[in-house]
């Protein structure tokens, strides 16, 4: 057996009692309450940290992975501990999974170091979890690996292909433009989500997955193998193997791995993919936390060579299990391999460039990935806007809002979050037209914790008119499964007084994607008396709501808590 670490996990931190050998003493007998003796004890002690959850239907399956981890973990002679955190499903959780991603990075990074392990293997997959479990990751000194429950696979329904989420928009879209009706639209939602995993597209999840991998906090191949697949559940042991001889190794803290050069491949392959727009909120939270500078609008320079060259949906047509059968993000960045930094060194304590050496050209089986000769959409997937009305920044993802709109000015029709906006959109007597910017306000981290609410639906009657984008201005997120022309996180937010507040109907909204510019077309002096005419907004009152309210940082900087 391999030489066990110097002192055991197990007695290194010890609990305060005021004297350390008894902590050791009863440490160890609780343990053998459990059946551990000594020889379990003594092994490198791996963490795991276990987000199943009734309410979380994408993690249905991680008792399954969960057994391959511990597996990997035992062969290689570590010995796995299973702890729970905080689980956040996407969409059973309210007012948003977004208001409590902090919490969850906050949970797991505490028992991280609050209970006694050599490493730590970091269980998730919806939208959310990867992201709380990497900024967790960021701040620990202890090596840490991350391992995703992976996709659902697809549904079908009336020959047509289904998977969450993207479809379900596009079907409830259908359902208001008088399409579908409601025994139809009932009929299609039992195909919508036909398995345990995350979402089938390019979503949240799907992008959170794949740059985990790109960073290096996941081994390679890690991303897309469906939830429930056998390649799923080798990832697992191969994952539980492989955080054993990290710590033999001398275990390296994530910030190691997470340097600048990983970064700016994670941006550049999610460019080319076409990824959530929520990942540029996630990846500054991470950088921010391993302690790297990263700015918004790198985001755009950083990527302004990468096309968009993988056909998942809302960018494209195909799902994740397409992406995994011609061969994952390894084929990924195998295509891209000429614009990254093939020096980074992630988990595998090998250098991109030689693990991507070992793989073969791409072959014509491969469709969900194309070339960088022969891409599926120009530059720039996801775009930086500034200007009057985000004088901090917005963003907006291009490679799924409509050519047409690209730049388009049009007037201002204004609701703000707390209204019943989908009444006020659908009233026959609301005047509006497809020319009209819909903007939606105070649904920004203060405001609301930084709702998935910015793709407002289009207005009913010009739904059945089959008008099926407009564009929208918010300060809300949007879902990475959603698509539209829709301007997000518009930064400073309207609760903390961003030029959104001062915006009344009518106001000419001014959209130049190519400029890279979102404007409010008044003068500055009518801007600046309506901003000085604000109400006071009242936080919350108590408990993590006020916490969140008064220390989270605006979305143009990842919208952690500042004090992190
Ligand atoms: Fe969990 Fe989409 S709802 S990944
Ligand atoms: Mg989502």
């Amino acid at each position: 057996m391999a030489p066990k670490p110097a002192e055991s996990a197990i007695d290194r931190s010890r609990t305060s009692y005021g004297d350390e050998g008894f902590s050791r003493y009863l440490r160890r007998a609780f343990l053998a309450s459990a059946g551990y003796d000594d020889v379990d004890l003594d092994r490198p002690v791996i963490g795991i940290a276990v987000t199943k959850s009734d309410y979380n239907t994408c993690h249905r399956d991680m008792p399954a992975l969960l057994e391959s981890v511990r597996r990997g973990v035992l062969e290689a002679g570590g010995l796995p501990m299973e702890f729970p955190t905080i689980s956040l499903g996407e969409i059973l959780t309210s007012p948003t999974s977004m208001l409590f991603r902090n919490l969850m990075a906050m949970d797991t990074e505490e028992m991280i170091e609050a209970l006694p392990m050599n490493g730590a293997v970091l269980l998730g997959g919806c939208d959310k979890t990867v992201p709380a479990q990497l900024m967790a990751a960021a701040s620990t000194d202890k090596p840490v690996l991350l391992e995703v429950v992976g996709p659902m696979l697809t549904g079908s329904w009336r020959g047509q292909r289904l998977g969450a989420c993207t479809d379900c928009r596009r079907l409830w879209g259908d359902h208001r433009g008088g399409v579908l009706d409601a025994a139809e639209i009932t009929e299609a939602r039992g195909e919508l989500v036909a398995t345990a995993g995350t979402c089938a597209v390019m979503g949240t999840a799907s992008t959170m997955a794949s740059l985990t991998e790109v960073l290096g906090m996941m081994l390679p191949g890690g991303a897309t193998p469906p939830a429930s697949s056998g390649a799923r559940l080798r990832h697992g042991v191969l994952t539980g193997r492989r955080i054993v001889e990290m710590v033999r190794e001398g275990g390296a803290p994530p910030r190691d791995i997470l340097t600048r050069p990983a970064f700016e491949n994670a941006i550049k392959v999610l460019a080319a993919l076409g990824g959530s727009t929520n990942a540029l909120v996630h990846l500054l939270a991470v950088a921010r936390r391993a302690g790297i500078d990263l700015a918004l609008e790198e985001f755009d320079t950083v990527a302004a060579d990468v096309p968009l060259m993988v056909d998942l949906k809302p960018s494209g047509q195909l799902y994740m299990e397409d992406l995994h059968r011609s061969g994952g993000i390894p084929a990924v960045l195998k295509q891209l391999a000429g614009r990254l930094d093939l020096t980074t060194v992630g988990a595998t304590g090998t250098r991109l460039g030689d693990l991507l050496a070992d793989l073969p050209e791409r072959q014509e089986w491969q469709t969900a990935i194309t070339t960088l000769e022969e891409p599926l959409g120009p530059p720039g997937a996801l775009a930086v806007l500034k200007g009057s009305l985000a004088p901090n920044g917005a963003v907006i993802k291009t490679s799924a809002a409509s050519p047409h709109l690209f730049q388009h000015t049009g007037p201002a029709f204004v609701v703000d979050a707390g209204q019943d906006i989908t009444a006020i959109l659908d009233d026959p007597d609301t005047e509006i037209t497809a020319e009209h910017v819909l903007v939606l306000r105070y649904s920004g981290p203060v405001a609301a914790g930084f709702p998935e609410s910015g793709a407002l639906p289009i207005p009913a009657k010009l739904a059945r008119q089959g008008v099926r984008d407009m564009v929208r201005v918010s300060d809300a997120r949007m879902s990475g499964t959603s698509y539209g022309t829709v301007v997000l996180h518009c930064a400073p937010e309207a609760a903390v007084g961003g030029p959104l507040a001062a915006v009344q109907n009518g106001d000419l909204i001014r959209l130049d994607i190519p400029a890279r510019r979102i404007d409010l077309l008044i003068d500055e002096t009518t801007l600046e008396q309506r901003l000085a005419d604000l109400p006071e907004i009242t936080p919350p009152a108590r408990g993590w709501r006020r916490l969140y309210a008064e220390t989270v940082l605006p979305a143009s900087q990842g919208a952690d808590l500042d004090f992190m």
